[in-house]
């Protein structure tokens, strides 16, 4: 096959000129990084501590620092390399940046007793971060110390009752500060403030989509792998699918795709895997249907930690096996997210190191691959509209969270054959009846479980001695808590009574109202 070269584009790449988001340890610093790309410009958390030449070298359109817990008198107050504020790269610095700003560039700042907490109202007067707002807005804050005095040359720009100095400017010197939040939703007027510092300050032109990050991708990875073989562990999963795709749009064939099937997906879920790879994409897929071997595995097994190793153990060794049938494959994919990258301390922009990742059911630690993580520089959000962009169906772009170890886990005590197919059935259903409510993206995860223990019942004249199944439904933002979710009672009454009618082995349905913690998501 010929080289694959790249082609020429005459304008910089989104990812070439990046709005750098200083990380001064504020609960909302991701938040701004991704409120910047929700305004079609990207964007990057870097550390505080990274050195204004290495933000310098990343040529970024702007800069914003993030707010941050302390205050800029403490011992242990976080910095940024002064050298920054003569970069010439317009700024911004949203509350305990701006105090940073004020503080360093001949400013003051004070514990004025007067802290402001929530929704708060604020006049703007002019300035270049208030076009089209209007002069009233309520804006939300959180500070204990205020500025009491803006930086050298910097003009006043707005100001809330007990805050004189809730936003200046230095438009000669690329300066401003905000005392609020714009990036959080209580700020209504907020997203237009940002809008107005990246188009109107800065000049970032809005041209970070779906449609860029696909090509600047896809000249990636083909910069990165050339002519060489890519291997992909594909596991039903958005992440490794969307990643899979990008490789093959950059290299089509030189990819192959292995789907190890441990047969503990949902019901229909190994097949729509095959047919959207093979038969619609027409990805080289290797389809390894290990469902025997892994039942096989977990025979006479009811701890669930011996489960989830041995299913583990049973991936890993079926994996290896498949690849050195392949051949010697020198590139492995990953779907590791920006998120990842982040959670692992790689912020620094500079050298980030990544955890390794574990999506895919464990991948062996000492493989000998080099990596191509085609989405590590996007969110999950963004990787659902990268999804829909490839063309990816909706049932997979949306698919809710699902563990690694699938349907093993939610089947307490042993997984038998006959198990399975009860649960995966019930779940079935669920699944149905709960996209038919419309429900199915606003919650986290829906899905059943199988216990083990079975109750006596009475259906026709007979009676029963069955299973019951357990509905669990949550509600979550990150799956560090979740809170269950309140079906209404109409879709409870169809789901229960469809999987007692129709699912012979199953005599009730219960439902399961315990939040995260001290509760987990799944049930093992
Ligand atoms: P828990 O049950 O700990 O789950 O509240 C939190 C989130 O993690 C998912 N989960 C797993 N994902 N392999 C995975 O890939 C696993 O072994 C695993 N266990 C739990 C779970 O579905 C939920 O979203």
């Amino acid at each position: 096959m010929a080289e694959v070269l790249p082609f020429e584009r005459s304008e910089a790449a989104p990812e070439d000129r990046p709005v750098l988001v200083v990380d001064l340890g504020g609960q909302y610093s991701q938040l701004i990084a991704r409120r910047v790309r929700e305004c079609r410009v990207y964007s990057e958390l870097v550390s505080h501590q990274t050195p204004a030449q290495a933000i310098r070298a990343r040529n970024p359109r702007a800069i914003v620092l993030s707010g941050g817990p302390a205050s800029v008198y403490a011992d242990d107050a976080p910095e940024v390399d002064p050298d920054l504020w003569e970069l010439g790269v317009p700024t911004l610095g949203i509350c305990y940046g701006m105090q940073l700003m004020a503080r360093d560039l001949g400013g003051r700042v004070e514990r004025t007793g007067a802290s402001e907490f929530g929704r708060t109202d604020l006049r703007a007067e002019g300035g270049e971060l208030f076009e089209q707002v209007p002069e009233d807005q309520v804006v939300w804050m959180s500070h204990r110390d205020s500025v009491t005095a803006p930086p050298e040359g910097a003009r006043v720009t707005g100001s809330s009752p007990s805050t004189p100095i809730a936003a200046f400017e230095a438009p000669e010197r690329g300066l401003y500060g905000v005392q609020f939040h714009p990036e959080v939703v209580h700020t209504p007027h907020g997203n237009e403030v940002l809008k107005n510092f990246l188009y109107g300050v800065a000049g970032a032109p809005p041209t970070w989509t779906a449609a860029a990050v696909i090509e600047e991708q896809v000249e990636r990875i083909r910069a990165q792998v050339r002519n060489a073989r890519v291997l992909c562990a594909l596991s039903g999963g958005v992440d490794s699918a969307v990643a899979a795709l990008l490789v093959h749009k950059a290299v089509g064939d030189q990819l192959t795709c292995v789907f190890v099937d441990h047969g503990l997906l949902r019901k229909d879920e190994a097949g729509q895997v095959v047919e959207t790879f093979q038969g619609h994409f027409q990805v080289p897929l290797v389809h390894v249907d290990a469902a025997a071997r892994f039942l096989g595995r977990l025979e006479g097994v009811e701890d669930p930690e011996e489960k989830r190793k041995r299913i583990g153990e049973e991936f890993i060794r079926v994996f290896e096996e498949e690849s050195q049938r392949l051949g010697r494959i020198p590139y492995l994919v990953q779907g590791t997210l920006y998120s990842d990258v982040i959670e692992s301390g790689g912020t620094d922009g500079v050298a980030a190191t990544i955890k390794s990742h574990h999506n895919v059911g464990g991948l062996p630690e000492d493989v000998d691959f080099e990596l191509v993580e085609p989405l590590r520089l996007l969110f999950k959000d963004e990787v659902r509209r990268v999804g829909e962009e490839l063309g990816l169906p909706e049932q997979m772009v949306w698919r809710q969270p699902f563990p690694g170890p699938g349907l093993a886990i939610r089947i307490i005590g042993e997984v038998t054959h006959e198990r399975l197919e009860i649960l995966r059935e019930a779940d079935s259903i669920l699944q149905e009846e709960v996209r038919r409510a419309g429900l199915y993206r606003e919650l986290w995860q829906a899905f059943a479980v199988l216990p083990a223990i079975r109750s006596v019942g009475v259906q026709g004249d007979e009676r029963t001695y069955a299973y019951p199944i357990v509905i669990r439904a949550v509600t979550s933002e990150d799956a560090m808590t979740a809170d269950w979710a309140r079906l209404p009672y109409d879709l409870l009454e169809t789901i229960s009574s469809r999987i007692i009618n129709e699912i012979p082995g199953v005599n009730r349905v219960a439902l399961d109202i315990s939040s995260k913690p001290p509760s987990t998501i799944e049930w093992e």
